[in-house]
């Protein structure tokens, strides 16, 4: 039997209903292959900002760090400040555990068509390596002259030598494990410091992976490509901002928010890694019982692949591909008429089956 001891942070509105259909699947594969859970429950949320005036207590990074990762569902509430929620949680807990590798894997699964024509299932297969600790979301920069005409904001972006190397190393090393071609997002032509930095240092770093084939393009122009040959990509690697937005992209030209995961790694393993749904807390359906929690599970599996379970990992990858593939999982977000419980439900079938 190997332990884990998984810290869960639900979070807010369908947070609260996908992290516990993970936990359901996590304690089904983890019977099968000798794993032992122990999860510990934290209601950090905006729910708890409103009451006790803070998304989590004093103290809440020293009790996370005796764990060997994090399941996190969403946070945001109305009436709460998105960078209250942000910077009050998932920040600081990116920062202080250096997890500075947001990696998004982007597949188009049968079953869920994508709005994207020439998406075919089956063939678009890559993952977004985000730079996640630096970059354009700096803390360095301030306001002035607050409510004058001449009121300003200035937002210094940060691009460090060792924080380029060590996310574009990160992305290289997975481009060999795949199927080795790196595509780095850049914009030098018009963000002249930090970007041709950026270029400089991938240059550099690409001469000790020579079975990678790799290229640059323009951020604009990338975007562009996401949606018109999505099937080209492998890797992709990118700042903080380009990053989390060309991942947005992804998923939505993968079919839909809800099934897209996300790991927030700390490759050196030296502190817990995290592991949530790309998507937020959508207050809209909030509630009903209708979440999808494809994008939970599967941020599950990685966490499983992260803690080098990587046959548990297919197990859960494999039950989702056929869960989706089969229509039986799909909820009204998909097309199709299967609420939280059903869709889990679905999957631990498929997963049981299969054994
Ligand atoms: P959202 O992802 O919560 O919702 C966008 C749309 O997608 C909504 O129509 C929603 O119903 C739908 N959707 C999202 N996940 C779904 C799922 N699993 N199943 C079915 N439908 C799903 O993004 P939105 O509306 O921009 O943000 C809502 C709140 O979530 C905000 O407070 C925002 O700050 C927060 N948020 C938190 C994130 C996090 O905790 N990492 C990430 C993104 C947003
Ligand atoms: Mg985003």
């Amino acid at each position: 039997m190997t332990k884990h001891r998984i810290a869960l942070i639900p979070g807010d509105g369908i947070g609260t209903e996908v992290v516990p259909a993970a936990r359901r699947v996590l304690e089904a594969v983890g019977a099968r292959h000798g794993l032992r859970w122990e999860f510990t429950e934290f209601d950090w949320s905006c729910r708890r900002y409103l009451s006790q005036g803070a998304m989590m207590p004093e103290d809440g990074l020293e009790r996370l760090r005796e764990h060997d990762a994090i399941l996190l569902g969403a946070v945001g509430y109305p009436g709460v400040p998105d960078h209250v929620s942000l910077w009050g949680l998932l920040i600081p807990i990116r920062r202080a555990f250096r997890q500075y590798v947001n990696l998004r894997p982007i597949r188009v699964f049968h079953g869920v068509p994508s709005p994207v024509r020439g998406a075919a299932p089956g063939e678009v297969d890559f993952v977004v390596v985000r730079e996640n600790v630096e970059g354009e979301y700096s803390e360095i920069g301030g306001r002035m002259n607050r409510g004058f005409p001449d009121e300003m904001a200035v937002q210094e972006a940060v691009f460090t030598r060792a924080g380029v190397t060590r996310v574009v190393d990160y992305a290289f090393e997975l481009a060999t494990r795949r199927r080795g071609r790196l595509t780095s997002a850049t914009k030098s032509n018009g963000i002249v410091h930090t970007m041709p930095f950026w270029d400089e240092v991938v240059a550099e770093r690409a001469a000790r992976y020579p079975t990678v084939s790799w290229d640059q393009e323009h951020i604009d122009a990338l975007a562009a490509k996401f949606v018109l040959n999505p099937a080209r990509f492998d890797v992709v690697v990118g700042s903080n901002l380009f990053g989390d937005i060309l991942s947005d992209l992804a998923a939505a030209v993968a079919g839909s928010i809800g099934i897209a995961p996300s790991a927030n790694l700390n490759p050196e393993r030296t502190h817990p890694s995290m592991f949530e749904p790309v998507h937020g807390s959508a207050p809209d359906i909030a509630g009903r019982g209708i979440a999808n929690p494809v994008g939970a599970i599967w941020s599950a599996a990685m966490m499983l692949d992260h803690l080098g379970h990587t046959r548990a990992a297919e197990d859960v990858t494999d039950a989702l591909t056929a869960a989706l593939a089969d229509g039986a999982a799909l909820t009204p977000d998909l097309g199709g008429s299967a609420g939280t419980k059903e869709a889990t439900d679905h999957v631990l079938e498929l997963m049981a089956a299969a054994a």
